[in-house]
């Protein structure tokens, strides 16, 4: 398994966490997880107001020329933007919390398409915690983490924890070089995540970034010759060594490890983009291959979809921030660079997506 700074700083006894992180318990919602993303409904909501990539405006176009309907409202002049060329929207004005059903459906292809959103000044950290799995209820059904903290009563809920006053990055950096430890988010499963949410609590004044890598671009990358080859391969992804992890630090595990097997490119429902999907925290080996084999080729993807730091982006965390990515087709890191000893705390709502599948090649 590859280095983890961050398998570290989840907690796993309670923790002390805000008010509306304490609401009884009720029953969590379940919806079909292997539901696709529909497509962008004609009855535009207020995600219109957001500044849409190139596709998403042209598709919106043909829509309202289709329905004759007018134009959306032009965005407010606060609501600012910021677009890396491949992946990544900053906005703000958009209050997540108030989004209609429409408005959710166009979150998940906005996310889909951007692959991080990063959303300003919201009201998630103060929603009551069962408004907010309602929330994210809509997107799939909850994943339960098998070995990470929760508040108390809410399992669905996974906890991103560093205390104040905690020293254990010294310990780590003791023996390692770097916190970076690209991954998907629990990839072992059968159905591992889609549109994923989160947000934030706690911060440090400075550091504590989160990068991401766009993997549909990292698989546009490669020659069709190498993509070719890659399409048909299935590689093995496991749980089994976090959970070894978890309880060697004396934390917890829910339940059995599983692993399951993946295609290499995986094809996401909504906009049909092919993405790599391995990753050196729970990938293992490519089914059917020699161990060299199979570790040349993933180790090269490895170190292919690191090295892109063209097609990276990089969150920086503010007060009120939610952030939003489509575990399907991105990659992300944790960063511990900060060293003043602050709390960081995040919260993650994890709607699981449909079992990984691929579509051919095509040149
Ligand atoms: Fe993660």
């Amino acid at each position: 398994m590859a280095p983890s700074v961050t398998s570290t700083v989840t907690v796993t006894e309670p923790v002390s966490v805000p008010k509306n992180l304490k609401t009884p318990s009720t029953s969590a919602p379940t919806r079909n997880c292997s539901r696709p993303i529909p497509s962008l409904p004609a009855d535009l909501g207020l995600l219109d107001q957001i500044p849409a990539p190139r596709a998403l405006r042209a598709l919106r176009a043909r829509q309202r020329r289709r329905h004759h309907l007018p134009r959306p409202p032009q965005p407010h002049h606060h609501h600012q933007h910021t677009h890396h060329p491949l992946a990544g929207t900053e906005v703000r004005g958009v209050q997540l919390s108030s989004l209609s059903p429409a408005g959710k459906d166009q979150l998940a292809r906005l996310v889909a398409e951007r692959k991080v959103v990063a959303f300003r000044d919201q009201d998630f950290k103060d929603l009551p915690i069962q408004s907010a799995l309602d929330y994210g209820g809509y997107f799939g059904r909850h994943h339960i983490h098998p070995a990470s903290g929760a508040p108390a009563g809410y399992p669905e809920v996974h906890l991103v924890h560093r205390g104040e006053g905690d020293e254990s990055s010294k310990q780590f950096y003791a023996s390692r070089t770097s916190s970076v430890a690209w991954h998907s988010d629990v990839s072992y499963e059968e159905q591992p995540p889609g549109t994923t949410f989160l947000y934030i609590f706690d911060k440090p004044e400075t550091g504590g970034d989160t990068l991401f890598a766009n993997t549909v671009e990292a698989y546009n990358r490669l020659s069709p010759l190498f993509q070719e080859r890659l399409h048909g391969l299935q590689a093995t992804h496991s749980g089994f060594e976090q959970a070894a992890a978890s309880l060697a630090r004396g934390g917890i595990v829910r339940r059995e490890p599983v692993a399951n097997v993946h295609p290499i490119v995986r094809t996401h429902p909504a906009t049909g983009e092919k993405s790599l999907y391995v990753n050196p925290q729970f990938t293992r080996e490519i089914v059917g291959m020699k161990k060299e084999e199979s570790d040349a080729i993933l180790n090269f993807l490895y170190s292919h979809i690191a090295w892109g730091a063209d097609f990276h982006v990089r969150v920086k965390w503010e007060q009120g921030t939610v952030v939003v990515w489509d575990n399907r087709v991105t990659q992300h890191s944790a960063l511990v660079d900060w060293e003043n000893k602050q709390r960081r705390h995040l919260a993650r709502i994890t709607p699981q997506a449909e079992r990984p599948y691929e579509t051919p090649f095509q040149g």
